[in-house]
């Protein structure tokens, strides 16, 4: 591997770096080995839901080359890698009865990471339902937390010798909102009241699995992952300040305040009761999603700049003003290193001192492979090392980030954007499956062994 010149990061010397990757985004193999439906297979296969028709059919094919793909991470030298888990892997139905090959696959795949010096850390839910739970209310029914608590446990008795760190859901509000409300997502719905149902039952459903995790004596650590913005206002108005905490509220803290002090914002709660569109909130629920976490993962790619708009009687009233000057990823997303400095004092001064991991940060690029098998792909480097940065300052500010998890390790199915935006370390030919290092992982590799 090519030496690159790497900046010098002053980062706390048990600090991890790792890889993210998510079950739909790479395993393929859908339908193979006794594995059950989820909503992402039901989604993908139902036209027009996602660009060009593709679907996570055969993805990277990790399910059949994960032994070749933990090299490729070894080679990296990845202190750790954060995958998650498919659920109807593993409960083909939901619940009841166990799929053992699903379960041997992950067990194969953890021991291996483990033989390459590499920790696993595991997110439980990653988007991928199974459709058998979704015909039955999906997470609008309050069973399905509960099926989730009994998939849960069933993993943290199978792999809890071996994984020290478990996220229970990740962005949740993506899950609830952009599945819900904006209908971009499985199950595709678009009703502000069924996402805000949801999204209690999420974190509902998290706070169980915590105090489930508790109550078995599992050993390590377990969190959640949200995905949160720096939000800022487009100018000092009072309506442009009151706009972009309504924003706030609506993208952060509707799960952050549930998380750390047991209640929803306010202000939005009102809103969406003026809307008849409140949670239903039992006695004790709100105890149960506020227990006590032992770290929070943070997805951070980008802020958002938030100005009112007066003519609109909507519940958010407000728009995303497209900021000119700093560069855009091909998602169209603004590169904002500072805002994840901004997000990670803002945690550390209003939620918690818990050490806080970055459980995705990255880049969208229009990679191409030269005739020498070379991705130069600068932008993304320039966006990793400028986010690192922000990173040491936060550390320096004393706020306790442990470990940095770049999205993602291999190009994959971006969802509703299916192969068309590639956010990998690692690029892969979808055509052969052939995987290449580009740039940014030679320069990665080298952050990591000088860190
Ligand atoms: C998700 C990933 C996704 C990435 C880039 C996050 O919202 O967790 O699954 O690929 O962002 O869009």
């Amino acid at each position: 591997m090519n030496k690159f010149k790497v900046p010098e990061y002053n980062l706390p010397a048990d600090f991890i770096f790792g890889a993210a990757t998510s079950s739909y985004q790479i395993e393929g193999a859908w339908d193979k080995d006794g594995k059950g439906e989820s909503i992402w297979d039901r989604f993908c296969h139902q036209k027009g839901n996602v660009l060009n028709g593709e679907t996570g059919d055969e993805a990277c094919n990790h399910y059949n080359r994960f032994k070749d793909d933990i090299a490729l991470m070894k080679e990296l030298n990845l202190d750790s890698y954060r995958f998650s888990i498919s659920w109807p892997r593993i409960f083909p139905e939901g619940h009841g009865e166990v799929n053992q090959a699903g379960l041997d696959f992950y067990k194969e795949l953890v021991d291996e990471l483990v033989k390459a010096g590499i920790e696993p850390a595991v997110t439980l839910y990653h988007w991928d339902l199974p459709q058998a739970l979704q015909e039955k209310g999906g997470w609008e029914n309050k069973e399905t937390g509960d099926y989730f608590v009994e998939y849960a446990e069933l993993m943290f008795k199978e792999l809890g010798d071996k994984v020290n760190r478990w996220i229970t859901h990740n962005e949740p509000w993506v899950v609830s909102f952009l599945g819900n409300y904006f209908g971009e997502h499985a199950p595709g719905k678009t009703d502000l009241a069924i996402a805000i149902k949801i999204a209690h039952n999420l974190l509902l459903s998290h706070g169980k699995t915590v105090k489930k995790f508790r109550e078995l004596n599992i050993a390590g650590e377990i969190g959640l992952t949200l995905d949160l913005h720096a939000i800022y206002p487009a100018s000092k108005t009072a309506q442009d300040i009151e706009a972009a905490q309504l924003a706030d509220s609506f993208s952060n803290r509707w799960f952050l305040e549930p998380i750390f002090k047991g209640r929803y914002p306010k202000r939005l709660l009102n809103k969406y009761q003026n809307n008849f569109a409140l949670p239903e909130i039992a006695s004790g629920d709100m105890e149960l999603i506020n227990q006590e976490i032992d770290f929070l993962g943070i997805n951070y790619y980008t802020r958002h700049v938030i100005r009112a708009e007066e003519i609109s009687d909507d519940l958010f009233n407000y728009r995303q003003e497209k900021m000119i000057g700093n560069p855009h990823t091909e998602m169209g997303w603004e590169v904002y290193p500072d805002g994840l400095y901004d997000v990670l004092v803002q945690i550390k001064e209003e939620y918690t001192a818990k050490p806080l991991y970055i459980t995705e940060n990255g880049r969208a690029s229009d990679d191409k492979l030269d005739e020498y098998n070379r991705i130069n792909d600068k932008d993304r480097i320039d966006y990793y090392a400028s986010h690192l940065k922000a990173i040491e300052r936060a550390v320096k500010s004393g706020v306790p980030v442990a470990g940095y998890y770049a999205w993602s390790l291999m190009d994959n199915f971006e969802w509703a954007w299916g192969y068309s935006r590639r956010f990998g370390l690692i690029y892969v030919d979808f055509a052969t499956q052939e995987r290449f290092f580009k740039d940014s992982a030679r320069w990665y590799k080298e952050v990591i062994t000088q860190t």
